[in-house]
Formats: structure tokens, C-alpha cells, sequence
């Protein structure tokens, strides 16, 4: 039998992520030590209360409530508590001691990393967080490592698996989104304040991280836009699928040119229509997808499950393997790539195209007149169709008018939006969406 090193690994926090983790570790060691070239042992578990009921059969004398302790005794620390503080102290404790750190915390990276991966850099050490952005999937790797070499021009990515587990209930099963999120909390998808998730908080956490690492730039979590999906109809699911749509709740990273010119990157979380064609279009329940554009490889896409507590920890001990095979090779970790320093650009520089519902009057001249609206404002019209005439006896006739827009600004739409609601051929501005993937 080879004999190999022993690395000694502190995990902190034994929740859904933290106790998988260390069930695997124990459970698969010798396999892992092989593949790793050195051995894992697992030298204890961080947690906040020793009398909770664990649902584990991990021993129960891993378990510690000194962190701190753990820290210094590790040459792998593996973060699994989430949030802020104390994650981030730890985080700085373990990189500051030598220790490599895995992290599933996209909070915490989102908020801290740049200081985080400073602090990595400084003593030679590296900060893996494979698990931080879509569970189980490996995009991390793959955009720092497989994509080097390429430019990646686009992310469109379902990211939260809370979001798209209730916006695909109320497609295909016709649940309210209050329904499908009580369902979505039972699970086991939601945050403990689902508020993260259905305000797009937690995707837009994600898109400053998978935004700073494509674009090698930082982009911090205040730049990226965000609107959530809780305004998000039953009508409007259903008439997206008529339209032939599907809506999601998408995280986007883009190269974006401003109207002076400028190049710089924007990253944004908000509903979309994605086309049933698409292949984001075919991620269902609570999984997650992440679809690349990049200027040699072309379209790819990374999909499997986003969350859960023994698909997250598959992610966190690829990270494991990858430091233990580091610390056996030698040499410095990777230092996070930040040198193409682009600027980060404001949603008003983003273009995209809209559909836009409106009920309007159904007399001559209406649509003349909105046509109109929309070229005063430079907003080309693609398509437009017609549907249901409204009204009893004594009402004046509506219709119902979808409009899809070639590629406009924001700020274009909005005014075009703005003269529409209130001009008098126009009863209501039902929804204005955007549409991706096309
Ligand atoms: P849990 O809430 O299940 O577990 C958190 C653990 O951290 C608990 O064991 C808790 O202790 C411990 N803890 C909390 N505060 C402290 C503290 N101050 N000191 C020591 N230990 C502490 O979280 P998850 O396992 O679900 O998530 C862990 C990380 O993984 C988070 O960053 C999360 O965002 C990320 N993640 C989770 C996914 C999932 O599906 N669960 C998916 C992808 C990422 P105690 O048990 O005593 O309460
Ligand atoms: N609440 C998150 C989700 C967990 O629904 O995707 C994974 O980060």
C-alpha cells in the first residue's frame, strides 16, 4: 500500500454542505488519496451549537466549536458556514496561516473577494471556490482554466435553482409562485430568507463572480443590476409559451460598447423570455445551466444541479483534490486574473430586445400612431401581432398588441414605454420583458 502525506483538513461548518463533505472524505479517502497524491484527513468540523441534532453518522468528537483552533492546525481549510462574518475573518485566518481555502460562499466572494484573493497571493496560497456558482457544475474551472486561452463574450446563466424551480412550476404545472416557493423552501432549494432568491440577490452574487473571472476584472456585486422575479404573472408565463417563450430568471455577462464608444463589461440578473429553441429554454426544475459564448470555442453550455448538500460537496472536493495535488507539485497557488481591467458599465449601456404587451384601442390609426412612438425614439419595431378584441357593448373596442423590438438601449425603451403609457390610444402597458437568446 503507498504510503501517502497526510493533509489535514479543518471544515468549518457541518450543515447540509459541510457534513457531505466530511462523509466523503471519510468514506472515500484511500480513492481520494490517490487520485490526489496525498492523503485528506479530515481533522475536525466548526460549528456553531455542539447540541444540535445532526442528521450524521460523522464522529462526534470532529465536532468542535473553536475555529479558530481548527484553523491553525490545517493545511486545507474548507469554508462552509456562508455569509459575511465570521466566514470572511476565517477565510483571512486560514489564507494568512499558508493554508489553502475551498469555499462554497458566493456571498462572501462577491462582497470580499478581491481583498480575499489578495490575501491568497500574498503568502502564495490559493483560494478555490468551485462550488460557489451553479452546485455541482464545474464552470468555475473551466472559465479560469479550459477558456484561458479564448474570449468569452457572453454568460447567460440560470443560477439560482429557487428561481427556476418556481417559474417552471408556474409554466408547466400552473402554480402560483407563493405555492411553488413554500415548495421550493420545503426542498431544501431556498436561502433561509428566500428573499435572496426571488430578488435575484443570490443570482446577482453569482454574476459578479462568474463576471469578474471571465472578463478578468473585477466586478463588484454593486455594479451589477438586478430585478427580481416575484413581479413575474401567471399571464405572462402563459402568454410567453403562447409566444413561443419560456420565462427565467437569468444572470447576464456581457462586453458591452456604451453610446460614447466605450468598451467595457456589464453584468445584470432580471426575467427574461428565453425562445422555447434555446437550450436554456430545456433547464427545468431546480437546476441550473450555464450557457458561454466565447469568440473560438462558440456556444457552450454547463448544466446539471445547482444546489443540494451532496451535489455541492462533489464540487468542493474537486477543489480538495485540485489543492492537495498543488501542495504535492509545489509552487505558488494561482493569483486571480484581473489584469484586462475593463470598465464596468452601467445598465443603460446594455442593449437587448423587448417584447412589450399593451392593450390599446382597436381604431384606425392606433397602430400608425404607436409605430410612430416607437422610431421617435430610435427603437426598431420587429414584429407585431394582434390578438383577442376586448369589450362589452359599451365599451370602446381593444385589442391586445405584442410587440417585439429589434436591439435597443435601455434608456430608448424606457422612454418609448414612458410616451406609450401615456398617450391615449393606450389603455395599459400590460408587461415590457426582455428577450435573450435569440
Ligand atoms: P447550513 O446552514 O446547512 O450549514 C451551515 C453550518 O455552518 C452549520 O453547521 C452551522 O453550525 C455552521 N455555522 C454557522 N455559523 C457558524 C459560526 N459562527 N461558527 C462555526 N460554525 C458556524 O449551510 P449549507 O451547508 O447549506 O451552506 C454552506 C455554504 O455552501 C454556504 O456558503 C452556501 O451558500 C453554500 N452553498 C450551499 C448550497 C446548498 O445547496 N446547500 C449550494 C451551493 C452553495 P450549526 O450546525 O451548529 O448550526
Ligand atoms: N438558494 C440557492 C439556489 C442555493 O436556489 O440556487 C444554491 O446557491
Amino acid at each position: 500500500m503507498i504510503e501517502y502525506r497526510n493533509h489535514r483538513v479543518a471544515i468549518l461548518g457541518g450543515g447540509s454542505v459541510g457534513s457531505q463533505v466530511a462523509h466523503l472524505l471519510i468514506s472515500q479517502g484511500e480513492e481520494l488519496a490517490a487520485r490526489a497524491g496525498a492523503g485528506l484527513e479530515v481533522v475536525g468540523i466548526a460549528v456553531r451549537n455542539l447540541d444540535a441534532k445532526r442528521d450524521t453518522d460523522l464522529p462526534a468528537d470532529l465536532f468542535t466549536t473553536d475555529a479558530e483552533a481548527l484553523i491553525l492546525g490545517a493545511d486545507i481549510v474548507v469554508e462552509l458556514i456562508g455569509g459575511i462574518e465570521p466566514a470572511r475573518t476565517y477565510i483571512l485566518q486560514a489564507l494568512n496561516s499558508g493554508a489553502d481555502v475551498i469555499t462554497a460562499n458566493k456571498a462572501v466572494l462577491a462582497t470580499h473577494g478581491p481583498e480575499l484573493f489578495e490575501a491568497a497571493e500574498q503568502v502564495g496560497a490559493q483560494l478555490y471556490y468551485e462550488a460557489a456558482v451553479g452546485g455541482a457544475i464545474p464552470i468555475i474551472r473551466p472559465l479560469r482554466d479550459s477558456l484561458a486561452g479564448d474570449r468569452v463574450s457572453r454568460i447567460l446563466g440560470i443560477v439560482n435553482g429557487t428561481t427556476n424551480f418556481i417559474l417552471d412550476r408556474m409554466d408547466t404545472e400552473g402554480d402560483s409562485l407563493e405555492d411553488a416557493l413554500a415548495e421550493a423552501t420545503r426542498l431544501g432549494y431556498a436561502e433561509a430568507d428566500p428573499t435572496a432568491d426571488v430578488e435575484g440577490y443570490d443570482a446577482a452574487q453569482k454574476a459578479a463572480i462568474l463576471a469578474s473571472l471571465a472578463f478578468h476584472t473585477t466586478v463588484p456585486l454593486g455594479a451589477v443590476y438586478r430585478e427580481g422575479m416575484t413581479s413575474v404573472t401567471h399571464e405572462q408565463v402563459v402568454a410567453a409559451r403562447k409566444a413561443g417563450y419560456v420565462v427565467k430568471l437569468l444572470a447576464i455577462c456581457e462586453r458591452v460598447t456604451d453610446a460614447d464608444g466605450l468598451e467595457g463589461v456589464a453584468a445584470r440578473v432580471h426575467p427574461a423570455l428565453v425562445p422555447l429553441g434555446h437550450p436554456l429554454a430545456a433547464v427545468h426544475g431546480a437546476n441550473n445551466a450555464v450557457f458561454v459564448e466565447a469568440e473560438a470555442a462558440g456556444s457552450l453550455m454547463f448544466y446539471g444541479a445547482g444546489a443540494g448538500g451532496i451535489q455541492t460537496a462533489s464540487a468542493v472536493l474537486g477543489d480538495l483534490v485540485s489543492a492537495a495535488r498543488r501542495h504535492v507539485a509545489g509552487g505558488p497557488g494561482v493569483a486571480e486574473s484581473t489584469h484586462a481591467n475593463l470598465p464596468v458599465l452601467p445598465m443603460s449601456s446594455v442593449t437587448t430586445r423587448y417584447q412589450i404587451t399593451l392593450t390599446v384601442l382597436d381604431e384606425p390609426g392606433v397602430l400608425a400612431t404607436i409605430a410612430t412612438m416607437f422610431s421617435d425614439r430610435g427603437v426598431s419595431v420587429e414584429g407585431v401581432s394582434q390578438s383577442v378584441r376586448d369589450g362589452g357593448d359599451n365599451e370602446r373596442p381593444t385589442a391586445t398588441l405584442v410587440i417585439i423590438t429589434h436591439e435597443a438601449s435601455e434608456s430608448a425603451l424606457a422612454a418609448t414605454v414612458e410616451d406609450l403609457s401615456s398617450t391615449s390610444v393606450v389603455s395599459a402597458v400590460v408587461s415590457v420583458l426582455r428577450v435573450e437568446g435569440l
